[in-house]
C-alpha cells in the first residue's frame, strides 16, 4: 500500500527520495509524488501511475533536484478519491507553506473538512489526507511551532497515520508522527531518513528508531527528538535493521516472485533450524511461551489471518485437529471482527501475517486480546506492529518477500504450523502418532531436497503453462489437506494474471460448480497418493464427462488412470499430510509462467498490494 520516505542531509534529496520508493514500489501502488526543499521554499512534484513517470517529471527540473538537500516522498494506493495526479500526495494547505504526505486513513475527515471549510480552507483534491494537511497548517496559524501544530492536530484525528511534515518556516526539521501505521527514523550521520518500511532506506543505513503510537519526532540532519502524547521528551532505542540490501535484488532471476519460489528450499531449511533436530527428538519452540500446564488447558484454537496466510491457517486447522486434537477454527480477519467470538483464556489465538501490518488481522488480535486469549503471531516481520502485540512470536525468517503475491512467506508459514501443531501434541503427552510423527519429522527434514528437484526442471510446467494461458476461466479442486491449496492455487492465479480461477473442495464440485464445465473451462486436480485419492479421481471422471480439460498434480498416478488427464505434473513422493508443501511450487509457477506469457506485471499486479493496512 501507501509508503513514504524522507530526507535530510547534504545529499540530493530528489535521488534518495526516488530511490527510497522504488523500493516500496513493490507493495502496489498508483501515484507518486517528493516535495524537494531548497531556498526556504517548496516544490511539489506529483505524477499518476508508475514511479517513472515521476522520474521523468523531475528529469525537467534539474535546477530544483540539484539543490535541493531535503524532501519528502508518498507512493499512493488510493482509498479517497481516484488514483489522478491532483490526488497524488503530497498535499498542501492554502498558503503553500505547509507540505503533508500520509499512509493510513483519517476516518473523521467529513467532519474535519467541515470545520475547516469553515475556515476558509480551500480543498484541491478529494483524499482525507488534504484535509489532514489543511489541519495541522491551521494549528500552525496558531502556534507558529510545527512540532506543537502536529501534536494539536493529531489529538483532532481520529483514525490511522503515518505523517511526514514539512514548513517553508521550519527549513531546518521534518516533523513525523503516527498511530497505526509504520513509520521509522533511519539514523544516519549528517542526516537522517524517514520511511514506512525498511527497504526504502536500508541501502543508506542500518540504524534505525521506532516510533511508537501517539510519538511526534523532530528530526534534524543531525539530531533526532521523540516525544509522546504528554509532550514529554523520551527516548528510543537505536535498533539494528534487519535486511541486508542485498536481500531486495533480483539475483539474476527475471521477477522477485520466481527469486522467491526459488528461495523456498531454504525457508524450510531456515524454519526447521533449531527446532527439529533429527526425527527422534521432540520440537523445540522456545518462542511459544504457554506451560506445558497450560496447553494441557487449551480448549480451542483459533486462527485469523487474510489472503493466502488464511490459506495456511487452514493448513494448520488440519495439523493441529488431527495431531493435537484441539477444536480448531480459521476465519478470515476481515470477519472475526464483527461477529461475538468466544474466547477467553483458555483459548489459543494464532494470527498469521506475512507483513505483520494487515489492519483487519491488527484489529482482530486487538479486539481477542482483551478477552485474555494467548496470542501466537506467526508473521514473517518481527519488527511488525502485529509482532509487537504478540503474547509468543514466532517470526518465519523467510527474508523480505518483495513480489506482491506471497509464495516463500506462505511456504514459511506451513512449516512453523506443522512444528506448532506437532509441539503441541507433544507438549499434551499425546503418544498414539508417534510412529506417524517420525515419519513426518523425517519427511520434513528432507523436503527442502524435493524442493529443489522440482524446481530444478520446470520445462513440463512451462509447457502446460504456455498451452493454457489462453484459457478465461480455471477450477482448482482438491480434498482433505490439499483443499486449502486449490485456494491458494486459484489465487496466485488470479492474483498475476487476472484470469477468473476458483478452488473448491473437489466434492463440492457436483453442487454447483460443475454447471460451468465445458470444454473452455480447465480443472485442475490435485490428487496425492493419500486417502482421497479415489475420491478426487472420482470427481475428475466427473468433470472430464463435462468435457473439461484435466490437469493433474499428483505425486502418483497409477498407470491406468494417466489417460484421464490431458496433461499431469509428477511431483517428487511425499506424505499425504505434507504434499501441500510441494504441490504448491508447482502452482506458483504454473501462475508465475501463465502469467509471465500473457505479459502481465508480475511483481506488482494491478489494484494490489503488498501490505494491506486499511480494513
Ligand atoms: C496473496 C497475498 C495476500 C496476503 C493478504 C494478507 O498473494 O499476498 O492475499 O496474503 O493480504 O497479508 P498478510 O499475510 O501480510 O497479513
Amino acid at each position: 500500500m501507501c509508503g513514504i520516505i524522507g530526507y535530510i542531509g547534504d545529499k540530493k534529496a530528489s535521488e534518495i527520495l526516488i530511490s527510497g520508493l522504488s523500493h516500496l514500489e513493490y507493495r502496489g501502488y498508483d501515484s507518486s509524488g517528493v516535495a524537494l526543499c531548497c531556498d526556504d521554499k517548496t516544490y511539489i512534484y506529483k505524477a499518476q501511475g508508475k514511479l517513472n513517470n515521476l522520474v521523468e517529471v523531475l528529469k525537467t527540473k534539474e535546477d530544483i533536484c540539484s539543490k535541493a538537500t531535503k524532501g519528502i516522498g508518498h507512493i499512493r494506493w488510493a482509498t479517497h478519491g481516484l488514483p489522478t495526479t491532483l490526488n497524488a500526495h503530497p498535499h498542501t494547505c492554502n498558503c503553500k507553506n505547509f507540505t503533508l504526505v500520509h499512509n493510513g486513513i483519517i476516518e473523521n475527515y467529513q467532519e474535519l473538512k467541515e470545520e475547516l471549510l469553515s475556515y476558509g480552507c480551500i480543498f484541491q483534491s478529494q483524499t482525507d489526507t488534504e484535509v489532514a494537511a489543511h489541519l495541522i497548517a491551521h494549528e500552525y496559524g496558531k502556534t507558529h511551532d510545527l512540532l506543537k501544530a502536529m501534536q494539536n492536530a493529531v489529538k483532532k484525528i481520529k483514525g490511522a497515520f503515518a505523517f511526514c511534515a514539512i514548513h517553508n518556516n521550519e527549513p531546518d526539521k521534518i516533523v513525523v508522527a503516527k498511530r497505526n501505521a509504520p513509520l521509522i527514523i533511519g539514523v544516519g550521520e549528517g542526516e537522517n531518513f524517514i520511511a514506512s518500511d525498511i527497504p526504502a532506506i536500508i541501502e543508506y543505513t542500518k540504524k534505525a528508531i521506532y516510533l511508537s503510537d501517539y510519538q511526534v519526532g523532530v528530526v534534524k540532519k543531525d539530531s533526532i527528538q521523540i516525544y509522546d502524547d504528554n509532550g514529554n521528551l523520551v527516548i528510543n532505542k537505536v535498533e539494528h535493521l534487519p535486511f541486508e540490501a542485498m536481500a531486495i535484488s533480483k539475483m539474476g532471476y527475471k521477477h522477485f516472485m520466481l527469486k522467491e519460489i526459488h528461495e523456498q528450499s531454504d525457508v524450510v531449511r531456515n524454519v526447521l533450524s533449531g527446532k527439529l533436530i533429527g526425527h527422534d527428538n521432540k520440537i523445540n519452540l522456545d518462542e511459544f511461551k504457554l506451560t506445558q500446564e497450560k496447553i494441557k488447558n487449551i480448549t480451542r484454537v483459533q486462527i485469523i489471518a487474510c489472503g493466502t496466510s488464511l490459506h495456511a491457517g487452514l493448513v494448520g486447522k488440519y495439523i493441529i485437529e488431527k495431531f493435537a486434537n484441539i477444536p480448531t477454527d480459521v476465519e478470515p480477519s476481515s470477519e472475526y471482527i464483527y461477529r461475538d467470538t468466544i474466547a477467553d483464556e483458555n483459548t489459543l489465538v494464532i494470527g498469521i501475517s506475512q507483513s505483520g501490518e494487515t489492519a483487519d488481522t491488527i484489529t482482530a488480535i486487538k479486539q481477542v486480546k482483551e478477552k485474555n486469549a494467548h496470542i501466537a503471531i506467526i508473521t514473517n516481520r518481527a519488527d511488525s506492529t502485529m509482532a509487537r502485540l504478540a503474547d509468543s512470536l514466532l517470526p518465519v525468517n523467510a527474508g523480505i518477500e518483495v513480489s506482491v503475491a506471497a509464495t516463500k512467506s506462505y511456504m514459511a508459514q506451513l512449516i512453523s504450523l506443522y512444528m506448532l501443531a506437532i509441539y503441541l501434541m507433544e507438549n499434551k503427552g499425546i503418544t498414539k502418532f508417534d510412529n506417524e510423527i517420525k515419519k513426518i519429522k523425517q519427511e520434513l527434514i528432507e523436503l527442502p531436497n524435493k524442493i529443489e528437484a522440482l524446481l530444478e526442471n520446470t520445462d513440463n510446467i512451462q509447457k502446460i503453462a504456455k498451452k493454457y494461458s489462453s484459457y478465461k476461466d480455471f477450477i482448482f479442486i482438491a480434498r482433505g489437506i490439499n483443499f486449502p491449496s486449490a485456494l491458494e492455487g486459484a489465487l496466485k492465479l488470479k492474483e498475476i494474471s487476472y484470469i477468473n480461477a476458483t478452488g473448491y473442495g473437489a466434492g463440492e464440485l457436483k453442487h454447483g460448480p460443475i454447471a460451468m464445465l465445458d470444454e473452455n473451462m480447465p480443472v485442475l486436480a490435485i490428487l496425492n497418493s493419500g486417502i482421497v485419492y479415489d475420491k478426487v479421481l472420482s470427481n475428475c471422471e466427473e468433470a472430464r464427462a463435462r468435457q473439461a480439460k484435466l490437469i493433474g498434480v499428483a505425486d502418483y498416478i497409477a498407470d491406468k488412470d494417466k489417460d484421464l488427464f490431458d496433461d499431469l505434473i509428477i511431483i517428487p513422493p511425499v506424505c499425504d499430510l505434507l504434499s501441500p508443501a510441494l504441490n504448491i511450487v508447482v502452482l506458483q509457477l504454473l501462475a508465475y509462467y501463465i502469467a509471465e506469457y500473457l505479459g502481465k506485471d508480475v511483481d506488482q499486479p494491478r489494484n494490489l498490494a503488498k501490505s494491506v493496512t486499511v480494513e
